[in-house]
């Protein structure tokens, strides 16, 4: 029978499409892990090596990372493409509460040379870290977009002016908290898209703050009183220090802050945690909306409803097999009838 044998095929080829899917999901693949400490700002190089891809002069490629089994990444961490070297960069800084200590991130690579999809399994493990910075030391550099930080050393040598000229006490301690675009943080995009977005950066360290440090903050606050930043107020006495490196700041927003202390428990004390707050209401990059997520949740929700894709298809093939056959019987039967 046509109806009968056409209902077989349909479900042998649907039974091969669902093995096929969960097989390619189910099956491992190298896992590449990180350790990023927790209140630390931490960064991750993309390239293209990475799917086994060589990078030409006329590769293009799309990276897209995401919490596994979720289509968005977590609230903490952000994804920038470059597209001079066609590296993407995901960074951010892992929040000192994190419950989850192991992420799994899943980068889906398009080469749009050979149209090859691959995936790349990157495990970030947060680990604790022994001692909260109490002291932030937070500006905008202008004339950098947040990219380019991870080229050419750029960390090491903003962490060296305060280690060895600016903040000597935070020599071994001091570590980047934070690290953001300043168009991310809502400040408005240049008008020329050659112009660098800017880059807002926090430094953190358990020492106290240098005389040298609470100098430059007098020195600069006649500043904190005016209602746009003079953009010609470059000259300031650590100006050479920054300049030799490349860094051109953006003094208006040179803040020096005491953080709430964070005890073991990691609970913040009721007093510190308002005094947080408000620094929170006098950022004006500030943006951060937070992504619920539960990890397992998701796994079920998607299964769930890969089951009710499956059906549906299922019983729309079946509907149409019995249309085709129905159709078949008629069309024999008026041609029985045109016989006759
Ligand atoms: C984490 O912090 C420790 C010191 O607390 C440091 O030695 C280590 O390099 C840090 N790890 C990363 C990935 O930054
Ligand atoms: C890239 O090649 C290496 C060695 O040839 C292999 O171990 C690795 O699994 C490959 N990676 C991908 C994403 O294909
Ligand atoms: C941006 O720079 C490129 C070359 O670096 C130039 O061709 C282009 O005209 C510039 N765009 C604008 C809007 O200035
Ligand atoms: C840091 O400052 C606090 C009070 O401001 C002081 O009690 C403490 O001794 C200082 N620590 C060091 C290492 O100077
Ligand atoms: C941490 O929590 C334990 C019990 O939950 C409490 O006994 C201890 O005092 C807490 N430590 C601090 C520093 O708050």
């Amino acid at each position: 029978m046509h109806f009968t044998a056409a209902l077989f095929v349909n479900t042998a080829c649907i039974m091969c499409i669902i093995i096929s899917t969960l097989q390619g999901r189910v099956e491992p693949t190298a896992v590449i892990a990180r350790d990023v400490n927790e209140t630390e700002m931490f960064y991750y190089e993309i390239r293209p090596e990475l799917f086994n891809w060589t990078n030409g002069a006329d590769s293009r490629f799309v990276f897209t990372p995401s919490l596994q089994n979720y289509p968005d990444l977590l609230y903490w961490i952000y994804y920038k493409f470059d597209g001079k070297n066609r590296h993407g960069y995901l960074y951010g800084t892992p929040p000192a509460d994190s419950s989850d200590r192991k992420i799994l991130l899943d980068i889906n690579g398009l080469n749009k040379k050979t149209y090859q999809i691959e995936t790349q399994v990157i495990q970030l493990n947060i680990l604790e870290k022994s001692e909260y910075a109490t002291n932030e030391v937070r500006f905008k550099i202008n004339n950098l977009n947040v990219e380019d930080m991870f080229h050419e050393e750029r960390i090491p040598y903003l962490l060296d002016i305060f280690r060895q000229n600016l903040w000597l006490g935070s020599k071994e301690n001091l570590y980047v908290t934070f690290l953001a675009s300043a168009s991310d943080l809502g400040q408005r995009l240049p008008l020329d898209p050659n112009d660098t977005e800017g880059v807002i950066v926090n430094l953190g360290s358990s020492s106290n703050f240098s005389t040298m440090l609470y100098d430059l903050e007098k020195e600069i606050s006649p500043l904190q009183k005016m209602n746009k930043c003079p953009k010609d107020f470059k000259r300031t006495s650590v100006e050479r220090y920054f300049r030799a490196n490349g860094f051109n700041l953006d003094w208006c927003s040179f803040k020096l802050v005491e953080l709430p202390i964070i005890d073991q428990n990691k609970t913040i004390n009721v007093q510190d945690k308002l005094s947080s707050t408000k620094h929170a209401e006098e950022n004006v990059w500030e943006l951060m909306e937070s992504l619920q997520y539960t990890q397992s949740m998701h796994t079920n929700a998607s299964k769930l409803i890969i089951t009710l894709l499956i059906f549906v298809i299922f019983v729309i093939l079946i509907t149409f097999s019995i249309g085709v056959f129905r159709w078949h019987k008629k069309v024999i039967f008026l041609k029985k009838l045109n016989k006759i």
